[in-house]
């Protein structure tokens, strides 16, 4: 299913902050970026990502040194107990008869397409998610997720330059590293640091693959030295 024309704002509004099967079920509570925003992605019972502000609601301690207990995530700290979904707290575990305060984690939108976990910021939910199946194409495969130091707008300038052209119904960016066929998804990380996600078709060879990874760091070198010092 691909994204039309109509649908393509939407898109940009929603970030790959990681790849999805690097979120496990149960004890895993990862840390995100998204255009500054720190974010703590885990996943409920039944599997459904959740991506919260990481920031508990209670005394802003990180919610990524927490746990999931069963259907919540609990702070590290006092082990307040907020549910998937609402970010609702539901439990106090030192006053367990009284009625939970209505304070509620800050939670953002999430979505698992193409191999991703995408967010939107937006403090309201978008009423419906757009097509994001496409955003890789199918049968591809992951190859690696470059840091690079620099804002996500040069980065994208960078690989413009270097033939990478935008995909009309997909947010990647198509082109060659190492002469092997290659979509980058960029990640708005931070101001001054972006993340390429590199995916690639999945038959390559290990020398292939080797070019690919070598070209990515060249390109990284060249994207980090071009950058004005701060
Ligand atoms: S800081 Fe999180 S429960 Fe107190």
């Amino acid at each position: 299913m691909s994204a039309d024309s109509s649908t393509d704002s939407s898109i940009s509004t929603w970030h790959p902050v990681a790849r999805s099967a690097g979120l496990r079920p149960g004890a895993n509570i990862a840390a995100g970026f998204a255009q500054g925003q720190e974010i703590a992605l885990w996943r409920s019972a039944d599997g459904t990502v959740q991506a919260w502000e990481n920031r508990c609601p209670h005394r802003s301690v990180r919610l990524t040194l927490g746990r999931v207990v069963e259907n919540r995530l609990a702070c590290a700290y006092h082990g307040w107990q907020y549910a998937a979904g609402s970010g609702q707290c539901m439990r106090i575990p030192a006053h367990p008869d009284m009625t939970p305060p209505a304070v509620c984690a800050k939670t953002f939108s999430a979505i698992e397409a193409a191999g991703m976990l995408w967010v939107n910021l937006a403090d309201a939910a978008p009423p419906s998610a757009p097509a994001l199946d496409d955003a890789v194409p199918p049968g591809w495969t992951f190859c690696r997720t470059l840091s690079v130091r620099a804002d996500a707008a040069g980065v994208r300038d960078a690989l413009a330059s270097r033939g990478f052209a935008p995909d009309a119904s997909s947010p990647a960016l198509r082109g060659a590293l190492g002469q092997v066929d290659t979509a980058a998804l960029v990640l708005d990380a931070q101001p001054r640091l972006a993340f390429i996600h590199l995916w690639t078709a999945a038959a390559l060879g290990s020398e292939a693959m080797k070019a690919l990874h070598i070209a990515a760091r060249v390109l990284r070198g060249e994207i980090e030295a071009s950058q004005p010092s701060a």
